[in-house]
């Protein structure tokens, strides 16, 4: 197995729940959530209940959609992210957000996404998580996979993904389906992290 390092890019946040805006910006607190923000889409935190619920289809690309699609964006980017699922913005519908990029120019929209074939090869890859901040640990995934879904502009296309990208996109999809990374790990590890995303959110709160 080899060891990919991509947690930094995955999901880093400087601090839990701490708010991740331009130093003009007033820190808002709200329960639960993990990036408060007056203009950004506020992100949950693990282990909130909300991050388990399975996303529904999106029936068209209509003016609603756009502007999640929008507010995503701008969410991830500021959040420093390469993926967000809209399961992470409490919008329970089937869209992700990814940019893997080094340059942050090259915002990929996927709507309604569906894996049309993986891989055999899989790899242990390092994760983490916007929703789960400061917790990174190895994955195992699909060395590749293809997967079809709409654009931002509602057209169906399928993108052949390999490393980083396919990662990422399977990342994102688990969160879809109601899935955090950390559930791929042990119970005993599992634990440890809720407790210690809880106490953050405690001390976060006072
Ligand atoms: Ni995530």
């Amino acid at each position: 197995m080899i060891l990919l390092i991509i947690a930094a890019k995955l999901g880093r946040c400087r601090r839990f729940c701490q708010f991740i805006g331009g130093p003009d910006l007033k820190k808002t607190k709200i329960a639960g959530f993990c990036i408060p923000s007056m203009a950004l889409l506020p992100i949950l935190c693990y282990p909130d209940r909300r991050l388990h619920t399975v996303a529904k289809p999106i029936a068209g690309v209509d003016a609603r959609v756009a502007q999640l699609v929008r507010d995503m964006l701008e969410t991830m980017y500021d959040a420093k992210g390469i993926g967000l699922a809209a399961s992470q913005v409490d919008v329970h519908e089937r869209l992700i957000v990814i940019d893997v990029s080094q340059e942050r120019n090259q915002p990929l929209v996927l709507i309604n996404p569906e894996l049309v074939w993986t891989s055999e090869a899989t790899h242990l890859n390092e994760e983490g998580c916007l929703s789960v901040p400061g917790i990174y640990d190895g994955v195992t995934r699909h060395d590749e996979v293809h997967v079809r879904a709409w654009d931002a502009q509602g057209q169906s296309r399928t993108i052949e993904a390999q490393e980083l990208l396919a990662v990422c996109i399977q990342h994102e999809m688990d969160h879809l389906m109601g899935k955090v990374f950390v559930e791929y790990l042990s119970p005993l590890k599992r634990n440890r992290i809720k407790t210690k995303m809880l106490k953050a959110q405690r001390e976060d709160a006072r």
